[in-house]
């Protein structure tokens, strides 16, 4: 899609970090906004801050409130399936609930998202969707394991998504985004974990996982701004793969390697 000026663009998780600055990047190109979160006053802001928009109190890991968000919607042209939370490990500490609340959010609410809108971005014969991964979905850092496998799991959809399109010779585009550490509220994603997937309790290792990731979040040395105008840039360009942080690449290729040569992965925070 090269002009995006007129259209609307869906975007979840719109209340904080990543999605509000795609919406304010939109906004910025002339675009309408729907703008969905759990955290309908961070929504409002956004709509403020856009000077534009509606916005609506969406679950992403229910399938009837995406399904309602979409119906509610005249027009939709750009669908971001980005809302997303962080949960840490180690693996063998993590709860059910851990797994149910990542999984929802960040897996189930892309599904719901290529579900609602894909048929009506095919029918209509044009569209963009963008499925935010992260630079977990290409390789698997340790203490993370929960959000590895979600971030993964987008990458593998969003490939599928888009040979599926190619196959149909549907013009809807896809593209996968995989940032690296951006300055924004995920370290702090507990903030809007239901409580009925509540945990207990954080174990000391997995405090001192969350205090890492908190520091590494917010040394991030590109803005979600920098991000967004990267994401606008390839939904212009029909590109499929969105990675932010070119430095990271060396240790996406030692990932691949291993993989080709059949040998041990390398711990690519050690790389
Ligand atoms: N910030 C980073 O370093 C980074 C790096 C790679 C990928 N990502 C991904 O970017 C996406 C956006 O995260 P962010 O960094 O802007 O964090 P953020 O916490 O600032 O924003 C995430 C938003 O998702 C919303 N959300 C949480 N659960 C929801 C639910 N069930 N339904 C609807 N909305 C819900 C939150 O309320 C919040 O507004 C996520 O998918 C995240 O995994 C972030």
């Amino acid at each position: 899609m090269n002009s995006l000026r007129g259209k609307t663009a869906a975007v979840t998780g719109a209340a904080s970090g990543l999605g509000r600055a795609m919406a304010l990047a939109f906004a910025k190109e002339g675009m309408h906004l729907a703008l969905a979160d759990v955290d309908e006053k961070g929504l409002e802001e956004t709509a403020r801050l856009a000077n534009c928009g509606s916005c609506r109190r969406v679950d992403v890991s229910k399938a009837a409130d995406v399904d309602a968000f979409a119906a509610s919607l005249k027009e939709v042209h750009v669908v971001c399936n980005n809302a997303g939370v962080s949960p840490v490990g180690p693996l063998w500490e993590n709860t059910t609930a851990d797994w149910q609340w990542a999984l929802g959010v960040n897996l189930w609410g892309v599904i719901h998202g290529v579900r609602a809108f894909v048929p009506r971005l095919v029918a209509q014969g044009e569209g963009h969707v963008v499925n935010t991964a992260s630079v977990a979905g290409l390789i698997s850092p340790p203490g993370m394991g929960i959000y590895n496998v979600t971030k993964h799991a987008v990458v593998a959809l969003s490939e599928s998504l888009h040979h599926d399109l190619r196959v149909q010779g549907s013009p809807v585009g896809v593209s996968v985004l995989c940032p690296a550490y951006v300055p924004t509220g995920i370290s702090d994603s507990e903030r809007n974990r239901p409580p009925e997937l509540a945990n207990p309790a954080l174990s000391e290792r997995q405090k001192a996982l969350k205090q890492n990731l908190r520091k590494a979040v917010s040394s991030g040395n590109l803005t979600a701004d920098d991000v967004a105008r990267a994401v606008v840039a390839a939904i212009k360009e029909n590109r499929f793969y969105i990675l932010t942080h070119p430095r990271i690449k060396g240790a996406i290729q030692a990932r691949m390697e291993d993989v080709l040569q059949e040998r041990t992965p390398r711990n690519p925070l050690a790389l």
